[in-house]
């Protein structure tokens, strides 16, 4: 891929670019927890996207997106919003920069990426990492890590309409070979946990479906959830008991009642797998993925038909664990597999699903790898 940018990059605009590149993730347990203030899993993967990159001199952004073969040229002032969505991600990193205080000028970039869209694998965070890390790099803006992660983050929600938290863009930036991350999203610490299940693999298993559902299904259930920690009097759900929730039960609706349900118990599930890890206990780690995948099918409700076949499926050929993975309503369930049933499930989940729905689904291994950098 990075020959290919490089290449096209100096068709169009010369020599002379620097590549980068960030990656796409996995979360192995903890979803729709980070915008609770509670804990997420993931990692980086071995897919992402690549950027070639060189300062033109002038107050113009030339973008080009090689897998789409378009062009967009935007200039850095809030009024100068691009038409392509695609072009609104670089264009909301390089604002979030400048009000962070970077000072950036006109650059030309190419850039392609192999993170499947809408497989909830965070193409989007790859890409908003790619041009933040870089920035800050190439223009000496000074912003660490953590603020690089948020400059992703504000962009999805200044500019591209999706209120989410802090997850992908943080394991983007964060990555590390061999490594899954927990991180606290309220007091945002993190650890790294070497992860190499002796004797499983961890596969991800894409329905190649995406349900566009009315609205915006996504900030409604960040709604319902900060409406409850309301009730509740606490900035998050995070740290709620079950308990106290029961105790309002008849202050709040019923579908607010099961999104909080769901949260609370996947906040106690992430720290049951951290635990269970720790010790090489993988039957504790698969049992509470599956809990997960019916927790947010039927009490957080963005899972679908699709999934839920491929998660039931999972259980019948005595996979480990399974569960829809992401922000939900179509994409990829992740799946903890011992050696000896890969095969078998593998070719199962293949059949099977194109049987009763037309299409293959397509397999990842999960290869744990590097965050946001540049490339030598
Ligand atoms: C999306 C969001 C994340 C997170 C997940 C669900 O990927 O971008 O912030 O909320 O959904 O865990």
């Amino acid at each position: 891929m990075k020959e290919q940018v490089k290449q096209k990059f100096a068709e169009l605009y010369g020599e002379g670019a620097v590549c980068y590149a960030s990656p796409g993730r996995i979360n192995l347990i903890g979803e729709h927890t980070d915008y609770n203030g509670g804990f997420v899993f993931p990692g980086a993967v071995d897919k992402g996207i690549v950027a070639a990159i060189k300062l033109n001199g002038t107050d113009k952004v030339r973008a080009y997106a090689l897998d789409l073969g378009e062009e967009s040229v935007f200039g850095l002032n809030e009024e100068d919003k691009p038409a392509q969505s695609w072009a609104c991600y670089i264009f909301g990193v390089c604002r979030e920069m400048q009000k962070r205080g970077g000072t950036l000028g006109g650059f030309d970039t190419v850039f392609a990426g192999d993170v499947p869209l809408g497989a909830g694998m965070s193409s989007s965070a790859a890409l908003e990492s790619t041009f933040a890390f870089a920035m800050n790099e190439l223009f000496d803006c000074g912003i660490d890590k953590f603020e690089l992660a948020r400059v992703g983050q504000a962009t999805e929600h200044n500019y591209c309409g999706v209120n989410c938290g802090i997850m992908d863009q943080f394991a983007s930036v964060f990555g590390k070979k061999g490594n899954l991350m927990r991180l606290d999203c309220r007091s945002m610490e993190y650890e790294y946990f070497p992860f190499d299940p002796k004797g499983y693999k961890l596969v991800l298993v894409d329905s190649r479906v995406k349900h566009e559902l009315v609205g915006s299904p996504y900030n409604d259930r960040r709604a319902s959830c900060e409406r409850v920690a309301k009730v509740l009097g606490q900035e998050f759900l995070r740290g709620a008991s079950m308990e106290q929730l029961d105790a309002v039960k008849e202050q709040i609706s019923e579908e607010d009642y099961k999104r909080a349900r769901y949260v609370i118990g996947e906040e106690r599930r992430v720290l049951d797998v951290c635990e269970a890890l720790e010790k090489g206990d993988y039957e504790t780690v698969g049992r509470r993925m599956y809990e997960t995948h019916w927790g947010m099918s039927k009490d957080y409700e963005v899972s679908c038909e699709e999934l839920d076949f491929l998660a039931g499926l999972a259980e019948e050929c005595g996979v480990t664990g399974s569960r829809i993975m992401g922000g939900g309503f179509g994409g990829c369930t992740i799946n903890l597999v011992k050696d000896e049933l890969y095969d078998a499930f593998i070719a199962k989940a293949k059949s099977e699903f194109n049987a009763k729905y037309g299409h293959e689904p397509k397999i990842y291994d999960v290869v744990i790898s590097d965050g946001s950098r540049r490339l030598e």
